[in-house]
């Protein structure tokens, strides 16, 4: 029956860690997957959420379902961790918000709403390069998917003329991606007063910005800071559509917690907009999943708990800038050929290093050094043990 069935490729990121997996060197690195490592590259489980399973533990909860678009008092806490507390929707309850399947599975609702309620345009544009799932989670949600100018090859900066120009090029109400912060791959944010321009131009065409919030808090260590973009463009006047991921943020990896919400004009039309979340989301999977909601919801309404999980935040952030600092200094050090200073400028999760991919295929196989073909790292995979036989190997294969 399934003779005719091709073998598909291993994933570009998750089939990384299955690579990495089955090498059996003690050297061994993984800088595939965007997973937070503490410094002895242990997976690192938040104080916060231990205190907050405790307190859930204590309440002996029962199994019941959760509604269709999951735990009130999770979505409404992550809504005003993303849009503020001062926000003009949400104190007009005009935020229509489902739980989600971490960003992947918001981001897909999101995809599967607009191809079916978008009046406007079917396309959705995404920044070039991207997470490599946006491509086809928006194309299995029925979109087409293009592309605009992001990153700047020459300067490993932004490119904001093409994206400037890429915008205005745009078809009028075209749906167009962003990513919120810590953008992914790149490590490179538009500034605030380059995000005050990009709305700009977003407004003149009239275009429809959608946010992937996936990294809040990694960029900065600031959750208000980096919800800079998603905040402006709603006091602009922007009906955006925000994905929110608390994997990374609050490390529910495996948990699968997330948000996906759209700004709607009124109470009225809100109610509307979430109904039809509500059947888009029960032929998928009925409801979600109880366990990390209920981690998630305990840290952001108890204050003690949401002020101890954003010093750990800012931990996990600051750990990865002083990696970011010590790699730098080792490869000038080790007379590196090329110029380094993006793995310092860059932020959050990642450093897009410029990596080639015969570059990384040798880290792989000479030194046991995992990464995505892209040339992408994910800092965290980086501790005090392993920086400097990875600087080292780098440095090797960029001398050739
Ligand atoms: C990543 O980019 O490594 C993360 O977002 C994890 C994933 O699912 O790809």
């Amino acid at each position: 029956t399934w003779s005719a069935v091709p073998a598909g490729p291993p994933d570009p990121i998750l089939g990384v860690t299955e690579a990495f997996k089955a090498d059996k060197d003690s050297r061994k690195i993984n800088l595939g997957v965007g997973a937070y490592r503490d410094e002895n590259g242990k997976p690192y489980v938040l104080n916060s959420v231990k205190k907050a399973e405790q307190i859930i533990e204590s309440g002996q909860p029962d199994k019941e379902y959760l509604p269709i678009t999951g735990l009130a008092e999770f979505t409404k806490a992550a809504v005003k961790l993303a849009y503020g507390g001062d926000s003009a929707p949400l104190a007009g309850n005009s935020v229509a918000v489902t739980q989600a399947i971490s960003g992947t599975g918001a981001l897909r609702i999101g995809g599967a709403f607009l191809g079916r309620f978008y009046p406007h345009a079917k396309t959705i544009y995404i920044p070039s390069p991207s997470w490599g799932n946006h491509t086809p989670i928006f194309r299995d949600s029925g979109l087409e998917v293009k592309q605009y100018r992001y990153f700047d090859k020459k300067t490993v900066g932004l490119d904001l003329a093409g994206l400037k120009e890429d915008l205005k090029n745009m078809p009028e109400k075209s749906i167009v991606l962003f990513h919120a912060c810590a953008h992914n791959p790149t490590g490179i944010d538009p500034t605030p007063e380059q995000w005050k321009e990009i709305s700009e131009v977003v407004k003149e065409k009239q275009l429809f910005p959608f946010f992937d919030m996936a990294y809040q808090g990694f960029s900065s260590g600031d959750f208000s800071r980096d919800a800079f973009a998603v905040r402006h463009f709603v006091a602009q006047g922007h009906q955006v559509v925000v994905s929110q991921s608390f994997a990374k943020n609050m490390g529910l990896y495996g948990e699968r917690v997330g948000a996906f919400s759209i700004v709607a004009a009124d109470p009225e039309e809100k109610a509307r907009v979430e109904s039809q979340l509500k059947i888009i989301v029960r032929p998928m999977y009925s409801n979600p999943p109880l366990h990390g909601a209920r981690i998630a919801a305990t840290i952001l309404n108890n204050q003690k708990l949401y002020q101890e999980w954003e010093g750990e935040v800012k931990h996990m952030a600051n750990r990865i800038i002083s990696m970011r600092d010590r790699l730098y200094n080792n490869l000038v050090a080790l007379g590196t050929p090329s110029e380094w200073g993006h793995i310092k400028s860059q932020i959050g999760m990642f450093s897009y290093t410029g990596l080639s991919q015969p570059q990384t295929k040798a880290l792989a196989e000479k030194a046991h050094i995992y990464l995505t073909a892209d040339g992408r790292i994910s800092m965290a995979g980086l501790n005090g043990h392993n920086i400097d036989y990875f600087s080292e190997c780098v440095s090797k294969v960029v001398k050739g």
